[in-house]
């Protein structure tokens, strides 16, 4: 048996919100922004919006090019830093509620900006061993609404959306989901996090605020881990599927900053135009932004079935993986 990614969808909020439009309101510059990062532009949800909105948004897409209804699923498995609560419920079940998808098991996948790449092997897993039929998994991210707004190290770099998928079993091997690496550094744990608000660092009655709950990135930190996993997460996945970089029509990575792949691309002495980006209108969407890229790519007609596309992740964990899908 052979398992695919049936069909995808995405959602971008309207609110489109430019570098100097940002510089309005904090110590920083486009020419800054552009030249550490490659980003231009972010989308950001209204107030009111909420990850599991987004993402129901992105699921209806995937579900209708899919040809399939809200009650073909078998399974949701949402990824998510930003969840519309804090532990529980998962916002999965939320989505799965919203969306009427009552045959559904659903639950939340936190596994930092890696858990599309985590989601898509579970879900191929899940229908290899006869759980699943149909796996809808919904990356989606809030991260504007955790983001410290005076720490400009960290606000210029987030943007928010959703990307969907539907895995499901396939009668021909034209298109699948082929070999994965899924790994994590837990001593990397409070380098990217939100510190206060778990069981570790309680909220504390009249003392916590606001910035204390937001996201905290060590950004060098990261960017250090971020080029070495990725070259080593390309190296590894074409070594074990036995396959040269032509053999690969797209490398789609995370879309954290553009310094990060062009330094991996140069280890890799792989050309910078192999790897897909459109972290220059979306920012760093975390988990959804694998997703979001390979829906772009889709509706410019830039992928066609049967192209071996490889994808690789890093982010809050710190976890990393990379899968290579026939899509
Ligand atoms: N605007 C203007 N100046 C700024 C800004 C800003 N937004 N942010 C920092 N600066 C200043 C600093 O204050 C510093 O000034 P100083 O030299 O006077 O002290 C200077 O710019 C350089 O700061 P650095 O932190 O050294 O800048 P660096 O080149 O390391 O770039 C960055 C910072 C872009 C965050 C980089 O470290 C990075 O990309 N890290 C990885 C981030 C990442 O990938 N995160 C996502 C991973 S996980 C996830 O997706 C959730």
């Amino acid at each position: 048996m052979n398992v695919y990614i049936r069909s995808i969808g995405a959602y971008i909020p309207e609110n489109r919100v430019t570098n100097d439009e940002l510089s309005k309101t904090m110590d920083t510059s486009d020419e800054w922004i552009k030249s550490h990062t490659g980003i231009e532009v972010r989308h950001i949800a209204a107030d009111g919006v909420t990850t599991s909105d987004m993402a129901v948004s992105a699921a209806k897409l995937a579900l209708e090019r899919g040809g399939l209804t809200a009650e073909d699923l078998d399974m949701i498995i949402l990824t998510t830093a930003t969840p519309d609560y804090i532990g529980f419920p998962a916002t999965a079940c939320v989505v799965q509620d919203k969306l009427g998808a009552k045959n559904a098991g659903a639950f939340d996948m936190v596994a930092g900006c890696t858990g599309f790449i985590y989601a898509v092997d579970n879900a191929k897993n899940m229908i290899l061993a006869g759980t699943a039929k149909h796996v809808l998994i919904v990356s989606s991210e809030s991260l504007t609404k955790i983001s410290n707004m005076e720490d400009r190290d960290t606000a210029v770099l987030f943007g928010d959306g959703a990307g969907a998928v539907i895995v499901s079993e396939s009668s021909n091997d034209e298109s699948s989901i082929e070999n994965a690496i899924l790994k994590s550094d837990g001593s990397g744990a409070e380098v990217l996090m939100r510190k206060i608000g778990g069981v570790k660092y309680p909220f504390e009655d009249g003392k916590t605020t606001f910035n204390d709950t937001a996201l905290y990135m060590d950004g060098q930190a990261v960017y250090k881990f971020a080029v070495k996993v990725n070259t080593e997460l390309i190296k590894e996945l074409l070594e074990r599927s036995n396959l040269s970089i032509d053999d690969i029509s797209w490398i789609v990575p995370h879309q954290a900053n553009i310094r990060i792949l062009q330094a991996a691309a140069k280890r890799l002495r792989i050309p910078l135009e192999k790897f897909y980006f459109n972290l220059m209108e979306y920012a760093n969407t975390s988990s959804a932004s694998i997703p979001i890229a390979l829906n772009e790519m889709y509706e410019k007609g830039e992928m066609k079935r049967g192209d071996k596309i490889l994808l690789t992740g890093f982010g809050a964990g710190l976890t990393y993986g990379g899968t290579i899908i026939k899509w």
